[in-house]
């Protein structure tokens, strides 16, 4: 079995190139989708080791921040538009006379969000900003004054050059949570104008002179309370957030921050604890990751770095969970056509004990966690154990025919299907050394080649399928990543 120590770390790069993202979900749920890009970027889970290094990182470019934003702006829009507004009375004097009057239903009929920007602030987190924005809403009006009749009516508001920059402080909380916090929010609007649709000349001064100024500073004064509201609620989601992702019925993953969000000028990196357990039991895997880089590069929205480390923790948590104990039954082995027919052609000796064609049953047993490296553009892995091979007799009599001692070495093929790494295996090569036998001793490498064979057509599937679900990725802004590219690339890491 071949050692793999810490001093070289895989790194696997996943890239999700310019507009090769796409937004998943129907114009009906985009506003929930709006919500839940601001609230869930990423589901950063508990159970924290202080000052570890990492499992898994991320990075975020200029141009995934791009991406984000023009999302967001396109979202931001169609939310607006579908907002409600709460209706609002008052009393104001209009040349001595005092006027009750009631503002309703306003509705946003258009926006315009001409230009935006995002920008990553080193240190502190990201700046957005929108310049020379407009609006058109429209709302009802209702006035009633002493002795003057009641009247009301419709008026067009039109809000324009608003411009506004807001820059949230991205952070961490001691359980291992991302943490956002609004840090300055500015604002400022051109112009509010009013137009009544209808409505005397005396209505007409008293309501486009007041409101003009009252919807002014309504706006003022609300726009960032809002914001900061927003961004209070997007906080407390993450804190809300699961603690363990679950992968599928035998293993969980940990998502943890292991450091607070590291904000540079033209990136933001996470560092996540990438820590795969089996389910129900959280000890830590009797190893530590290796600290390990991510290459200086932007032109991908986003970089996934994988580590040995995550790598071994769910080979780990796989062989506790008892994935690579496969017993080959009867009906499988039927439905390969994994025959006494087939192992006769390498173990001649056989047809002493089957005279007709029978089913074979292997029995394999991991006996020690699979190795597990990656290295330049591959995944290697070795799984130790031992195969018993049996047949079933016409009779249903298990016949044992032989056992020993195998070591294999795979190759993984990492791919990423809908949010998921997958990993599946492809066997390179193998090693039998015999153990017992019924049928007398034979040539090991005819043996080789039968297990080769076994291995190829059935048991490989079986623990594919088993590894199928794959490995989730952090959910960045619910989009889904298209085409995306694995590199690996061999990253010398620091300090070992
Ligand atoms: C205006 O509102 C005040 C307080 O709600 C009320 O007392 C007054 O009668 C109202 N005046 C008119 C003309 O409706
Ligand atoms: C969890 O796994 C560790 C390591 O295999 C083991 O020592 C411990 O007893 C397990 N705990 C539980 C509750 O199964
Ligand atoms: C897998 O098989 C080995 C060898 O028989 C055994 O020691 C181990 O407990 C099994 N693992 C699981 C999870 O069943
Ligand atoms: C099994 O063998 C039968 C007869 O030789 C053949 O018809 C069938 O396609 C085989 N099945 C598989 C899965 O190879
Ligand atoms: C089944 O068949 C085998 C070989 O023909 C024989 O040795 C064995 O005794 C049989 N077992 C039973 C339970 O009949
Ligand atoms: C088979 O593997 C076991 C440990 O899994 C080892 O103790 C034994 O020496 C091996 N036997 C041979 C013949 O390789
Ligand atoms: C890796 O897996 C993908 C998807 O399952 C497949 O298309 C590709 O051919 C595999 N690569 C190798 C080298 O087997």
């Amino acid at each position: 079995m071949a050692a793999v120590g810490g001093v070289v770390h895989g790194l696997l790069l996943l890239r999700m190139r310019k507009g090769g993202a796409s937004w998943r979900g129907g114009p009906s749920d985009k506003g929930e989708k709006m919500r839940k890009m601001w609230y869930s970027f990423l589901p950063c889970l508990l159970v924290l080791q202080l000052e570890a290094n990492p499992g898994l990182k991320v990075r975020i470019t200029q141009k995934g921040l791009d991406y984000g934003r023009k999302i967001g702006i396109e979202l931001l829009k169609q939310r607006v538009l579908k907002e409600t507004f709460p209706s609002w009375s008052g009393q104001e004097s209009f040349s001595l006379v005092k006027v009750n009057y009631t503002i309703s239903r306003f509705k946003v009929d258009a926006v315009d969000i001409p230009e935006t920007f995002a920008s990553f602030i080193p240190g502190t987190g990201v700046s957005l900003s929108v310049a020379h924005a407009s609006a058109t809403i429209s709302a009802d009006w209702s006035v009633a004054a002493w002795l003057l009749s009641k009247d009301q009516g419709g008026f067009t508001l039109f809000i324009s050059e608003l411009f506004l920059e807001i820059v949230f402080k991205v952070s961490w909380d001691s359980t291992g949570h991302l943490s956002v916090l609004l840090h300055n929010c500015q604002l400022s609007i051109g112009s509010v104008k009013v137009q009544l649709n209808e409505g005397s000349s005396w209505i007409y001064s008293f309501l486009s002179g007041f409101l003009e100024k009252a919807i002014h500073s309504k706006l003022d004064e609300n726009i960032c309370l809002n914001i900061e509201y927003k961004i209070q609620m997007m906080d407390a989601q993450f804190r809300k957030q699961k603690v363990l992702s679950q992968i599928d019925a035998f293993a969980q993953i940990d998502y943890s921050l292991v450091s607070s969000p590291a904000v540079f000028k033209s990136h933001i990196n996470l560092d996540l604890k990438g820590t795969i357990y089996p389910v129900g039991n959280h000890t830590d895997p009797p190893f530590v990751p290796a600290p390990f880089g991510l290459p200086n590069k932007g032109d991908s929205m986003l970089y996934l770095g994988v580590s040995n480390y995550f790598l071994k923790s769910a080979t780990l948590a796989y062989y506790r969970a008892g994935i690579f104990n496969i017993t080959i039954s009867k009906d499988i082995a039927t439905a390969f056509n994994l025959t006494t027919a087939i192992l006769k052609d390498f173990v001649p000796e056989i047809a002493l004990h089957c005279q007709t064609v029978c089913p074979v049953i292997l029995k394999l047993m991991a006996t020690s966690p699979p190795a597990v490296s990656l290295q330049s553009d591959t995944c290697s892995l070795w799984i130790t154990g031992s195969v018993e091979v049996f047949a079933v007799l016409p009779n249903s009599t298990i016949q044992y025919i032989f056992a020993g001692n195998l070591t294999t070495s795979t190759r993984g093929n990492l791919t990423v299907i809908k949010q998921k790494l997958i990993i599946s295996l492809l066997l390179k090569r193998l090693q039998f050394s015999l153990l017992r036998s019924a049928v007398g001793f034979f040539q090991i490498s005819l043996v080789e080649n039968f297990l080769s064979y076994a291995l190829r057509r059935v048991v490989i599937p079986v623990i594919n399928d088993k590894l199928g679900k794959g490995f989730p990725l952090p959910n960045l802004a619910h989009t889904t990543l298209v085409g995306p590219v694995i590199k690996m690339n061999q990253v010398r890491s620091s300090s070992s």
